[in-house]
């Protein structure tokens, strides 16, 4: 097998021809030249469409480099949610029980008031201590989050996975902030690889993309359908901007893990922070499981930790200079949060959600260090209210 970086390069690319890109451009069409009785790879533009065939081929590829294995289907989506609804909606049937995190993305709150309306018995466990394992009994499905967002624990992907297939559950891994190359959900025993393109995977924060890989045909055309049925489509444009940052994905994911890690050895020097999480970490609770399942030091691009209260947390995001203060994380650009501002996640007042770019290192500690000095000594600044959702849900990214 080549290196992750060349993966990452060629992943996806059709054969060399003569006088064509080596990335095709892309396919902007709602209907194809469909004669006759019709048929053929490309028909209409919900169905099927070339940019997504070679982009779905590329992620594939990434989840499923093995070749001792089956081959691996990527079904790609308009967004992280539209890829994590459709695997949970064509999976489950109203009766069936499916097994959640209780601290994974907050948007998964009302997914579970949904298919709890509709019939499906929820239960819902901690990400530590690999505490799902405790609900599998009679489950027809676990969703596994691992690392979490945004508290950064770990769970034993394969142990879990290994205890649910003994009781014929399937398994699904959001696979968001570790990216496929810092995770492969499919190796650790995982029947769904699902993710957020959105943040690492297409890494500069101007697309929202979803994914799901998996190595069962009949799974892969389950999900299809239902993107079929519901329409979640991602545009060919969007589609074609996210396989060219896949070439990227190998630079990008290993400096922000060499810098996530940075910031969080010197947070930790700091008596005015507490609670500083990442994987990456000897000394985090998650390093010892992390290790073990996560590759090639890639940790990921978060780092999460306390200030003493509101205040201070926003008068640290005030005086941050090389750090936009905004929701998501993943980008090149590196971004913070107070993560209660959103009221979805139970943290406390003074949390912040830390995504690290592809800055130096040196100058984003430097700029964390220096603002984390101005805000424990300068006024409270004046900061828009709290943020919230229109449709009753949380509303955090
Ligand atoms: C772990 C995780 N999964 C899924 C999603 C949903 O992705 P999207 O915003 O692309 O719909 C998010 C969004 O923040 C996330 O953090």
């Amino acid at each position: 097998m080549t290196g992750d970086g060349t993966r990452a390069v060629r992943a996806g690319l059709p054969e060399a021809a003569a006088n064509e890109p080596t990335l095709p451009g892309p396919v902007f069409a709602a209907h194809y030249h469909l004669p006759g009785d019709g048929g053929g790879p490309y028909t209409y533009g919900r169905d099927t469409n070339p940019t997504w065939t070679l982009l779905e081929r590329a992620i594939a590829e990434l989840e499923s480099p093995g070749a001792d294995t089956a081959p691996a289907e990527t079904v790609a989506f308009a967004s992280g949610m539209g890829a994590i609804s459709a695997t949970l909606m064509s999976q489950l049937r109203p009766g069936d029980a499916v097994v959640l995190p209780d601290d994974g993305y907050n948007l998964l709150i009302p997914v579970r008031e949904r298919l709890a309306e509709i019939g499906v018995e929820v239960r819902t466990a901690p990400t530590r201590d690999d505490g799902q394992l405790a609900q599998l009994d009679g489950a027809a499905l676990l969703w596994i989050e691992s690392p979490s967002n945004p508290g950064l624990d770990v769970c034993d992907i394969r142990r879990l996975a290994d205890a649910a297939h003994a009781r014929g559950a399937l398994v699904a891994v959001d696979n968001t902030l570790a990216t496929p190359l810092g995770q492969r959900p499919l190796d650790l025993g995982a029947d769904f690889s699902v993710a957020s393109a959105t943040k690492a995977l297409t890494g500069h924060g101007d697309v929202l993309l979803g994914c799901v890989t998996t190595r069962d045909p009949a799974l892969a055309a389950a999900v299809r359908g239902w993107r079929k049925i519901v329409g979640a489509i991602p545009g060919p444009m969007e589609t074609w901007l996210a396989h060219r940052s896949l070439a990227t994905l190998q630079l990008r994911v290993d400096r922000q893990a060499q810098g996530a890690l940075a910031l969080a050895e010197a947070l930790l020097t700091r008596a005015d922070v507490s609670g500083v999480r990442h994987p990456g970490l000897p000394s985090d609770p998650a390093h010892e499981t992390a290790s073990a399942q996560m590759l090639g030091g890639r940790y990921g691009c978060v780092v999460s930790f306390v200030l003493p209260d509101k205040p201070h947390a926003e008068r640290f995001l005030a005086a941050l200079r090389l750090v936009d203060d905004a929701t998501s994380f993943g980008s090149v650009r590196s971004s913070a949060e107070r993560r209660a501002r959103w009221r979805g996640d139970a943290v406390p007042e003074g949390f912040i959600r830390f995504s690290v770019g592809v800055e130096d290192p040196a100058d984003l500690v430097a700029d964390v260090l220096r603002a984390l000095d101005e805000a424990a000594g300068g006024p409270a600044a004046d900061r828009p209210a709290d943020g919230g959702s229109s449709d009753g849900g949380p509303a955090a990214y």
